[in-house]
């Protein structure tokens, strides 16, 4: 079976913009597929996290990732600090990858803003702990977004550089997953601007958990522009917003833009954002009551993500460990009786 991994940061409360570009084709991939999914911590801090704040987005993302239909009997969903592999491996990857690549990254750029200096350098090597979220599991498939695939491209291109490097055929080639009309979700506020868990203005994104009313109001109050809906895709030429809101529409319809403007083309925004705002009520209330049960036992939830994190370390474990040998680096010992945690003298 093909491995799957992806990853989601917990930076905040997941966006329409995650489901429809990301979470949504993870439960596709369930079927036929080996999949894991990762609730990426180590990533959320190379921008400051208060501690209980992140706390708390791990357990909610974890929630809406299975409220959203992943299914931990058939996925292994974990936090990927709880797997020490990959912070091992994103060490080696950090000294595979080229500084000249890094500053290609454009979501550098647009995160650090006018600032560069004062950005983390944890911000810089980002996508370098990425390469090594996936190359731990020597997983081939990766769905995402379309903000990510020059992450995964610089991906393919460490593995390829420490296969070269080293002299080996070890880390597979990755495929991007970028599926549907909705793998860009722009701001309700600037059809230029991508929505954001993390943008500071709540009225440019809708959350998987906002009520009926909030998701009414937010989507009533969406940037559009004087002209009516066009009748064809041509007629979003140019038009950021109005393609955004009709973008998003045939994502949660299931059709097309072509079978969206064919039925709302030629009418005004009014009676197109309200029959918008009824299918994404319907599509979120039920994630949104499902994300509250599993919050309201944050026990069970926690002891799902360790058994995720076991099996997930029975599968990265050995291929990092590999990794580190053909670097050079000496064989760990191995553990032995009577010396294990909490004796003194051995941390
Ligand atoms: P992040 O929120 O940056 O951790 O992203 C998690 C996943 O959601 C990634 O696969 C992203 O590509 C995807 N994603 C994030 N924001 C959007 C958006 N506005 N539109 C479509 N996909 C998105
Ligand atoms: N960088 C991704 C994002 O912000 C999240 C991520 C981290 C990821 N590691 C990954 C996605 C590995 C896919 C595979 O959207």
């Amino acid at each position: 079976m093909i491995r799957v991994f992806s990853g989601i940061q917990p930076s905040g409360i997941p966006t329409i913009g995650n489901y429809l570009g990301a979470i949504r084709n993870w439960v596709t991939l369930q079927e036929g597929h080996e999949c894991l999914f990762c609730v990426v911590d180590l990533h959320a801090i190379t921008v400051f996290q208060a501690p209980e704040t992140l706390r708390a987005h791990t357990r909610e993302m974890a929630a809406a990732v299975l409220a959203c239909g992943i299914d931990p009997a058939r996925s292994v969903l974990f936090v990927q600090s709880q797997v020490s592999a990959h912070a091992r491996l994103a060490w080696i990857f950090n000294c595979v990858a080229r500084l000249g690549w890094l500053n290609r990254m454009t979501q550098f750029k647009d995160k650090a803003g006018r600032d560069r200096e004062a950005a983390s350098s944890g911000l810089f090597v980002y996508p370098n702990l990425m390469a090594a979220d996936i190359a731990a599991y020597h997983a081939r498939r990766v769905p995402v977004g379309d903000d990510q695939r020059q992450h995964l491209e610089l991906a393919n291109d460490i593995a390829e550089k420490f296969n070269h490097d080293y002299g080996v055929d070890f880390f597979p080639r990755i495929e991007p997953v970028i599926l549907g009309a909705a793998a860009r979700v722009m701001s309700l506020r600037d059809g230029t601007k991508k929505m954001s868990k993390s943008d500071p203005s709540d009225q440019s994104r809708i959350s998987l958990t906002d009520g009926a009313d909030a998701i009414a109001l937010k989507i009533r109050r969406a940037k559009t522009d004087p002209a009516p809906v066009p009748e064809s895709e041509a007629g979003l030429a140019d038009r950021p917003e109005a393609r955004n809101l009709v973008g998003i529409y045939a994502a949660l319809a299931g059709s097309s833009v072509e079978q969206v403007l064919a039925e709302h083309g030629g009418r005004g925004w009014g009676p197109f954002k309200e029959a918008l705002a009824e299918r994404m009520v319907a599509t979120l209330a039920p994630i949104a009551a499902e994300t509250r049960r599993w919050l309201g036992d944050p026990g069970a939830l926690d002891a799902l993500l360790h058994e995720g994190a076991i099996r997930a370390r029975a599968i990265a474990d050995p291929i990092v460990a590999e990794a580190e040998r053909i670097v050079g680096f000496l064989e760990h010992a191995a553990p032995r009786a009577g010396f294990g945690p909490g004796r003194a003298g051995n941390p």
